[in-house]
């Protein structure tokens, strides 16, 4: 078969633009620190308030049975909950959260933390935050027509400010 050597530069030379995208992606995802979600446990959103996890009670920050940091949050229209969360920097906390009507997004501005909400699914991840401050959390996902004034704040206190249990 005979290829135009003009035409055969250009396929080698696209190729290689694919595999230099690929390249920088998943330099970028490993330096970043990115994963794709893996938590599949599913969970009845409209019972959610019934739940012993997700009860209006139970939402924010705990410290788990092994000592871990444990933040359970609801999504629902239009706002998260709690409104307002502290956290330690430097720890790691894994965040647990389900919707209770339709699909929305977190992500944290400022940090690596951005996750799909899916009905029916509960969302977990574990992140770090390595520097204090105040992040907002926006809902990423249209969801409505109060989509816009989705949002809470993430509190980031330095690690040695930080108490388990005071709010
Ligand atoms: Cu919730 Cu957009």
């Amino acid at each position: 078969m005979h290829v135009d050597a003009t035409e055969r530069k250009w396929v080698i030379l696209s190729f290689l633009m694919a595999f230099l995208m690929i390249a920088i992606l998943s330099a970028f995802a490993i330096k970043q620190n990115i994963q794709p979600p893996s938590n599949v446990e599913t969970i009845d959103s409209v019972g959610l308030h019934l739940t012993e996890e997700f009860g209006e009670d139970n939402l924010g920050l705990k410290v788990a049975d092994d000592g871990s940091l444990v933040a359970t949050m609801v999504a629902m229209r239009y706002g998260f909950y709690p409104q307002d969360m502290k956290v330690p920097a430097n720890t790691p906390i894994k965040f647990r959260i389900a919707s209770a009507d339709v699909l929305h997004g977190v992500h944290t501005a400022g940090t690596n933390m951005n996750t799909m909400v899916v009905p029916g699914y509960v969302s977990e991840l574990t992140t770090t935050f390595p520097r204090p401050g105040t992040f907002p959390m926006f809902c990423n996902e249209y969801c409505g027509l109060g989509h816009d004034y989705m949002w809470s704040r993430l509190i980031v206190v330095p690690k040695d400010e930080f108490k388990p249990g005071g709010e």
